[in-house]
């Protein structure tokens, strides 16, 4: 399947590697490509540069955000939540729409440092303001709730015995979804319902980044106990 995966952070890297390794056609989007692939420094958190990632992802294209959506059949957002509207415009209505959209990101708003706010909450989420904003697009909010690393291997925590959230307002997008979770090793995938539900999936944030504080690791993840 052709997916374009828009960001090239940690979570593009994580999500556009698994995929590629499983033999999916995968075109990431960033805004300059030229330049993207000439970064040779690591980034201000330390994360090795994109040149260096992507020499040794030599089947993972690199692409504008308007490439890489036109590519794909399926649309990954891992872009910073304060610029994926932005993102997703320039990536083009039309090339969104009719496409299942797997909404990864999370409005973090660092303006006053750390921890960060959420810059929408309770009321409403980033998941839908991009749905709203791009109506023929099939949203699913997943995966936002756990480190890039667990995203794309849970085995490699406690055997995949830990939770992951979906939520969506088409049940054929969130069917496909579920189904390429379950071939990233995810076990315990929980159907929250429909797009509102991304509030509490997003709300999380605060909470994990307390655990995060309090573990010295951001590898762990929740699990729901029944
Ligand atoms: N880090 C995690 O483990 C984790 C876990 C769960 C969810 N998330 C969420 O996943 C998303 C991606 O996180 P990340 O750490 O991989 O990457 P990030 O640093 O939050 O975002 C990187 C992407 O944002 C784009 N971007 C930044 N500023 C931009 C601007 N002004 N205009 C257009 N594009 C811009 C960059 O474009 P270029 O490629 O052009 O530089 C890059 O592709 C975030 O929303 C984050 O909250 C992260």
């Amino acid at each position: 399947m052709r997916f374009g995966v828009l960001g090239t952070g940690v979570v593009g890297r994580a999500i556009a590697g698994r995929l590629a390794a499983l033999q999916h056609d995968v075109r990431m989007g960033t805004r300059d490509p030229g330049k993207t692939r000439a970064v040779a420094e690591p980034d201000a958190r330390g994360n090795p540069p994109f040149g260096a990632w992507v020499a040794r992802h030599p089947g993972v294209g690199l692409a504008t955000f308007a490439e890489a959506a036109a590519h794909a059949e399926i649309v990954v957002n891992a872009t910073n939540g304060e610029v994926t509207l932005d993102v997703l415009h320039a990536a083009g209505e039309a090339n969104l729409a009719g496409k299942v959209v797997i909404d990864v990101a999370n409005p973090l708003d660092f303006s006053s440092g750390f921890p960060p706010t959420l810059f929408v909450k309770d009321t409403d989420s980033l998941a839908e303001q991009i749905q709203r904003a791009f109506p023929a697009a099939r949203v699913v909010k997943a995966l936002n709730t756990t480190n890039a690393a667990v995203m794309v291997d849970p085995g490699a925590l406690s055997g995949a015995n830990h939770s992951i959230f979906v939520c969506g307002n088409d049940a054929g997008a969130k069917a496909e979804v579920t189904a390429l979770l379950r071939r990233f090793g995810w076990l315990d995938i929980i159907d929250l319902g429909d797009l509102t539900a991304a509030r509490g999936a997003e709300m999380l944030l605060p909470l994990w980044l307390r655990l995060m504080q309090s573990l010295k690791t951001p590898i762990f993840n929740f699990r729901i106990v029944r």
